[in-house]
């Protein structure tokens, strides 16, 4: 800990330049409840209110729609329907025109808002809702990716990566291990909701606050909906309570009915969704099933893959073929795959359509490979440790990705031994199986897992970003870019990057809310990017404006450009003149210079070509391992997390507050997604758990007693990034799948660790009582079947795992 801070410390002697670990810029205002949100935003006179109206089938035709009871309910002022859209009736992010704001005849999943309604307040408009008559003419409907499967019903083609002869590598291999792996959705569970507050402007334009990732894909698509001009809208973000991915393509659908509203009317109209509402409504991570055979040889080492993913993606396109690629583009995590074929079917269900979720897919292809190796070594019977180095990417032919993208960053070898050091993983691991042999009921387990995540945004146009500065004259500055704020802390960071530029003070930069007004034409803030691109675009804004200074100094003072520095708080012009900041841009105000710039990045080195499936898709990667620890009651299930040692590499950390606060809020978010997060819908595909009552996200309580967090001190980006430093906002979501092999590991103990327990995706008490029963009775009956000289007791009493079979490995022992 002392190292890191000491390393990461300020160099500058600013207040807030970059490394220091300014705290967030609204991190007083959020606990004290004075950070404005959209809801908090005082209400114009005359604000209507809106809430959906929602289907109750999956699929069908709607044959009947009378709404005359909605609309003369009390205070309800208009109604809307397919009918009422003045422009196009889409909202689809990815120009798939599958997605509408209100369907037009044909119903697709249960929850699907049919028409909205717009009240004198939000109570009247949720009542009448309730009023509609709505009768359907039944369609058949998808609910399950095996189904999908069967039907070949896609939202987009399937997608294939290949390199070498998977099939002979697979029939030639010393060992082999098939399986299914059933890996669960996820929902955002951000604080704050879906929300858009439209406010009608002159000439039929909208002014839209809304709570989206992507303000840009807002306007354009608000303005095609009203049938305008993208300058009719403006779409403004100052915060997010938080977004987790779940607002980069979703918020739009509530923006485009509040636009609507405030044309039609001419009066302000705010969508807030109910907390149900929203979890019906609005799409989550992708569930997926994964069906894997791997051939390794006696070390270990995986010489052949045949990995075949199914993403369940419901209703609509959305972004699922960019998620789904980038499950591809996980397969491998940090591992050498040898000859490989990775196919993905991206399934078309009758139900919400899922979206990206922290990680982008990247989560669900790590998780299975961390499976698999798990499974590699129990066949072995080595420890899991050994047979992932023996898989990491190094040496001679063995760093070749299977998109064909050399691996040229990994730290992995160093971080492994460091963090062997730091958590003494050795000793624990033998002291835990000792416990073991003697603890018949609680079960203890542990795993180490690596990360390796690809920065950049798979559909390489999206790699760029603009920003604005203005100087004033007093010095102080003001502050715009693309990327929004969601509690990440990208605005904190981006500050912090101009006030190095200047050597000024953090606390004279104004960070303002993002505004498709004032930088056009921006990227989702995601894909982990954001500190990445808008620091360097506001970096390349502040340099503009800084290289006319220079100019200004120089001439103004007859000194050389090259003997002028900007230090901290002042800037020095040779041996002419010491003057503050505020000082010199007032004179070259004087001066008649500009003292307003825009700046652009775009990431360079990317490129990929999905017909070939091959290229380099990603920037650098960001490294990260994680030691976890749990406990297991094998009577119920339940489960719980007692040590977490990580180490993360941020490169050179721009804000090691701010970072520490991502790696921690990350873990803790992907534990949830792997223990307690489960989603589940009934058989008519209405969803069941659509709040904390029934969808349990990690408590405080929850939190690991002895979480020991750091920052790799050796950290450095080789990429030339903003002051080298590496993205962390998606990356240690991706540490907690060490939480779920270690549960693996404590349930594996039950059979001595001589049989894989087949366990997927969340591991709820639930799922991990039924692994340990599966386990036990497999032990059993493989006892039975080794005393049988007949053999009576036979494999087909083994009972089946659900989804994916268990291997017995060896000679049995007992359960509990
Ligand atoms: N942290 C907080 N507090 N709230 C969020 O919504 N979203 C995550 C991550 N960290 C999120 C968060 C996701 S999904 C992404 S892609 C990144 O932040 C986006 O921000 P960045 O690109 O600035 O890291
Ligand atoms: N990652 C995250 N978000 C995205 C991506 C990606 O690769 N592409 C489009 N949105």
């Amino acid at each position: 800990m002392g190292e890191t801070r000491e390393i990461l410390a300020p160099t500058t002697g600013l207040n807030g330049g970059v490394r220091s670990a300014s705290k967030h810029d609204s991190g007083p205002k959020h606990v004290t409840g004075e950070a404005v949100y959209i809801d908090d935003i005082v209400e114009p006179y005359g604000t209507l209110h809106l809430a959906p109206g929602a289907a109750t089938i999956a699929h069908g035709r709607i044959t009947r729609l009378d709404l005359s009871k909605v609309r003369s309910a009390p205070g309800v002022v208009c109604v809307l329907t397919a009918d009422d859209i003045p422009g196009a009736n889409d909202v689809s992010p990815a120009h798939t025109h599958d997605e509408p704001v209100l369907p037009d005849g044909i119903v697709q999943f249960y929850g699907q808002p049919v028409f909205c309604v717009a009240a004198e307040t939000r109570e009247q408009a949720r009542a009448a809702t309730k009023l509609a008559e709505i009768e359907y003419e039944e369609l058949p409907a998808i609910l399950s990716i095996d189904d999908a499967m069967a039907q070949k019903s896609y939202v987009a083609e399937p997608h294939v990566m290949k390199r070498g002869d998977s099939a002979s590598a697979l029939a030639s291999a010393p060992h082999r291990h098939a399986a299914r792996m059933v890996i669960g959705g996820q929902d955002h569970f951000y604080l704050e909701g879906h929300i858009s507050f439209a406010i009608p402007q002159e000439d039929g334009d909208v002014f839209i606050h809304c709570s989206t990732q992507h303000p840009s894909e807002v306007q354009h698509n608000i303005a095609n909906v009203l049938g305008r001009p993208a300058n009719a809208v403006t779409v403004e973000v100052r915060r997010m309570g938080g977004g987790f991915g779940g607002k980069e393509t979703q918020s739009m659908q509530w923006a485009a009915l509040a636009a609507i509203v405030a044309v039609k009317t001419g009066r302000p109209a705010k969508m807030r969704l109910d907390r149900d509402d929203d979890m019906i409504m609005t799409g989550k991570r992708h569930d997926f099933v994964i069906d894997y055979d791997i051939g390794f040889d006696d070390d270990g080492r995986i010489c052949g893959a045949d990995i075949q993913f199914a993403a369940n993606c419901g209703f609509s396109a959305d972004l699922s073929s960019a998620i789904a690629d980038r499950a591809m583009f996980h397969t491998d995590n940090a591992y050498y795959l040898g000859d490989v074929e990775i196919r993905s079917y991206r399934c078309k269900t009758n139900l919400v359509s899922n979206t990206a979720f922290r990680g982008f897919g990247g989560p669900q292809g790590m998780v299975a490979i961390e499976r698999i190796i798990d499974e590699i070594a129990l066949t072995l019977g080595l420890d899991p440790l050994d047979v992932r180095i023996a898989n990491y990417y190094g040496g001679e032919g063995r760093n070749i990705t299977p998109y064909y993208m050399t691996v040229e960053d990994s730290v992995l070898p160093e971080l492994t031994r460091d963090l062997l050091k730091s958590s003494d993983y050795r000793a624990r691991r033998a002291e835990i199986e000792a416990f073991n042999a003697q603890s018949p009921v609680i079960k203890r387990g542990i795993a180490i897992t690596p990360v390796k995540f690809g920065i950049s945004f798979t559909t390489t146009f999206l790699n760029q970003a603009g920003a604005l500065v203005h100087v004033y004259q007093d010095g102080s500055v003001h502050l715009n870019h693309g990327g929004t704020e969601m509690g990440q802390g990208l605005f904190i960071k981006v500050a912090q990057v101009v006030a190095e530029e200047f050597q000024i003070d953090l606390d004279n930069i104004k960070i303002t809310a993002t505004n498709t007004g004032k930088v056009p034409n921006t990227s989702a803030t995601a894909a982990s990017s954001g500190a990445d691109m808008n620091g360097m675009a506001a970096r390349n804004a502040a340099r503009t404006i800084k290289e006319r200074l220079v100019a200004f100094a120089s001439n103004h003072y007859g000194v050389d450009a090259t003997a002028i520095h900007f230090l901290p708080g002042r800037v020095r012009v040779g041996d002419k003149a010491d003057i503050s900041f505020a000082e010199l841009v007032k004179m070259a105000y004087l001066g008649r210079v500009s003292l307003s710039a825009t700046g652009y990045y775009a990431t360079p080195k990317i490129h990929y070509d999905r017909e070939t499936a091959s290229g380099r898709p990603f920037y650098y990667f960001a490294y990260g391992m994680a030691c976890s620890e749990v406990m297991i009651d094998t009577l119920t299930g339940e489960n719980r997390v007692t040590r977490v040692d990580i180490l993360h590499d941020v490169g050179q950390s721009l804000n090691p507050a701010i970072d520490r606060g991502q790696v921690e809020g990350g873990f803790i978010q992907g534990m949830g997604w792997l223990t307690t997060e489960e989603l589940w819908w009934d058989d008519s595909g209405r969803i069941r758990t659509h709040a904390p009552s029934t969808y349990k996200i990690p408590a405080c309580s929850d939190r690991p007693d002895d979480f020991r967090l750091e920052l790799w001190s050796s950290g450095r980006n080789v990429e030339k990034t903003i002051h080298r430093s590496k993205a962390v906002g998606e990356p240690p979501l991706m540490l907690a799948i060490s939480v779920h092999r270690a549960i693996a590991h404590a349930v594996a103990s039950v059979a001595g660790h001589k049989i894989v327990p087949a366990l997927d995706t969340p591991a709820t008490p639930e799922a991990v009582l039924k692994a340990v029963a599966r386990l036990a009775a497999t032990s059993a009956v493989a006892v039975a079947n080794s005393a049988s000289a007949t053999g009576t007791a036979g494999n087909d009493k083994v009972p089946a795992a659900s989804g994916a079979g268990m291997v017995g490995v060896g000679a049995p022992q007992a359960g509990v």
